[in-house]
């Protein structure tokens, strides 16, 4: 049991005490190697890891943590299917959905062959809309797609389209609408044409009160343009509750599938991706699943400490609680994988966000991080004075291009060498120039840690793999915490108490339901309410 009372724990903070009088140049300066050392490739990416406040002896202790909570072994499980999420009991089987046909292991055979089925399928729909086999009202050509879901159905294929979309042709336009604000849904609506637009509504549950409400005012729109009768051609769901998404309108040929084995901050693995297959074609689709495939063979491979995913999930782990830092941040320098910082907090968060154990006990150290970020250069000239001169200490994962998709070679040269001082930055800070406060105000202290993760360009296969790597870290992470990552029960209350407030607005309800500030807020809402 990780904790205080764990020998390998307490190994580790005592050594974090020993390391304390380290700086991480220092840490350089003793080994000249270390750079070329602590680096190292799987899948495309390559991390550099040698601005971390570690030595030899804390890849040492991390490899007991690991034998420990026999990391391989939980692993295997996960991907053999076994009953890993024990609160829901039910498999997590995202990395069967990017397993290429016929390479599923035997005991998953009829969840393999159900992907193929979806597979089939989502190339056939994908391969119609795009050449116009598959018209809307009238015959016209589909143009856009306005994908409707919130959380993982939305967070995931919308991050997707924007790291891909510099790279490839859209054939199609996408729109994402998730917040319930109708300013939303008004503002895309009125960009769009209702004979040319296509809905996929994706809701694993096709209960969630946002998407549900989304869609029926996109219904409404389109039913008024194109009539009921034509309203099918425009109507994809991708769900695992087919008869709500058919009480909806939706044709049961246009319904698409989302398992209970497959979490919703994993769905962009399933036909979530519809939307990206719509968009940027079939083999872009498959070449993302297969980018996340290379990862997920590495994960089962690797041993330590060659595993990129445990390397990231231990690295973490020590700033985390050994550290005190309450959060890490995620800074891509790519204007494409802007949204992968609001991914990967739903990934992180939801994963990890745990207070007990597998076993529901309560437990006594820290677990998931604050998971926040944002495209570079522009954190430069925003949060990132915080990470240089702040009180805390956050753990920073820079991600970086080599190539970028563009010839504008001074325009990428300049965000390589943003990026590349960030990190030294961070890491050597600057000394007061004198002993005066006007010169205190201008010194860095420095020794603060940073990933480096590069990629060649961003494709398809690599972005998988990157996405990949950061749902391994968060597994391992969880393992080594002993907490269930794969369900997300504290979401649940909020809901009930919304659906308590909203049905309140119309009808008298028990008022002691809602504390006095909550009763109070009410009144002043109703006061103001449009009705
Ligand atoms: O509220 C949390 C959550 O259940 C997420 O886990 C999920 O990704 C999201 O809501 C959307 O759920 P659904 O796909 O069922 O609409």
């Amino acid at each position: 049991m990780p904790g205080k009372n764990d020998p390998i724990w307490q190994a580790l903070a005592s050594h974090r005490t020993r390391l304390a009088d380290k700086a991480l140049v220092q840490l350089f300066r003793e080994d000249p190697d270390r750079a070329r050392r602590l680096r190292m490739e799987a899948a495309g990416i390559t991390l550099d890891y040698s601005k971390n406040l570690v030595t030899d002896e804390t890849l040492n202790l991390f490899s007991r943590l690991i034998e420990a909570n026999v990391l391989p072994h939980q692993i295997q499980q996960m991907v053999d299917g076994a009953e890993v999420n024990p609160t829901e009991r039910r498999p997590a089987l995202h990395t069967l959905l990017r397993t290429q046909p016929g390479k599923a292991p035997a005991r998953l055979r009829a969840e393999a062959e159900a992907i193929t089925d979806a597979l089939v399928r989502i190339e056939q729909m994908a391969n119609d809309i795009r050449s116009g086999h598959w018209a809307g009202a009238g015959g016209t050509p589909i143009t856009d797609i306005l994908h409707l879901g919130i959380g993982g159905s939305n967070l995931g294929p919308e991050m997707v389209s924007a790291a891909l979309e510099t790279a490839h042709d859209r054939a199609v336009n996408c729109h994402y609408v998730a917040n319930v604000d109708g300013h939303h849904i008004d503002r895309v609506l009125n960009q769009l044409n209702p004979r040319s637009t296509l809905l996929v509504i994706a809701s694993k549950s096709f209960s969630t009160q946002e998407t549900l409400l989304n869609a029926k005012t996109a219904r409404a729109w389109l039913a008024n343009a194109v009539g009921e009768t034509d309203l099918a051609h425009h109507l994809i769901a991708v769900t695992g509750n087919s008869e709500a998404a058919s009480r909806f309108g939706v044709a049961p040929a246009n319904a698409l599938p989302m398992w209970d084995w497959v979490g919703g901050r994993f769905s962009l693995w399933s036909a979530v991706g519809i939307t990206t297959a719509i968009a940027f074609g079939f083999r872009t689709f498959r070449a993302l699943l297969d980018g996340a495939a290379a990862m997920d063979l590495h994960f089962k491979e690797a041993p330590w400490p060659d595993n990129l995913p445990m390397m990231l999930a231990l690295l973490g782990i020590w700033y985390s609680n050994f550290y005190d830092a309450e959060s890490c941040a995620v800074m891509p320098y790519d204007h494409g994988l802007r949204l992968l910082p609001n991914h990967l907090q739903q990934l992180d968060m939801e994963s990890n966000g745990k207070s007990v154990d597998q076993k529901g006990k309560p437990i006594d150290y820290n677990t998931g991080p604050i998971v926040w970020g944002g495209e570079g250069s522009n954190g430069q000239h925003a949060f990132l004075q915080l990470l240089h001169q702040g009180t805390r200490l956050v753990p920073v994962d820079f991600i970086l291009p080599l190539r970028s998709h563009h010839n504008r070679t001074e325009h990428h040269d300049w965000l390589v060498a943003n990026c590349l001082a960030q990190s030294q930055a961070l890491m050597t800070g600057r000394a007061a120039l004198q002993d005066d406060g006007a010169s205190a105000h201008r010194a860095l202290p420095g020794n603060h840690p940073s990933n480096m993760i590069l990629v060649d360009r961003i494709t398809p296969e690599t972005l998988g793999a990157i996405i990949a790597m950061y749902e391994h870290k968060v597994f391992c992470q969880a393992m080594i915490w002993h907490i269930n990552p794969f369900d997300q029960w504290g979401v649940e209350l909020g809901k009930e108490i919304g659906d308590a407030i909203f049905a309140s607005f119309d009808n008298e309800t028990d008022e002691d339901r809602f504390d006095p500030s909550t009763r109070l807020l009410i009144k002043q809402y109703l006061a103001k309410r449009k009705k």
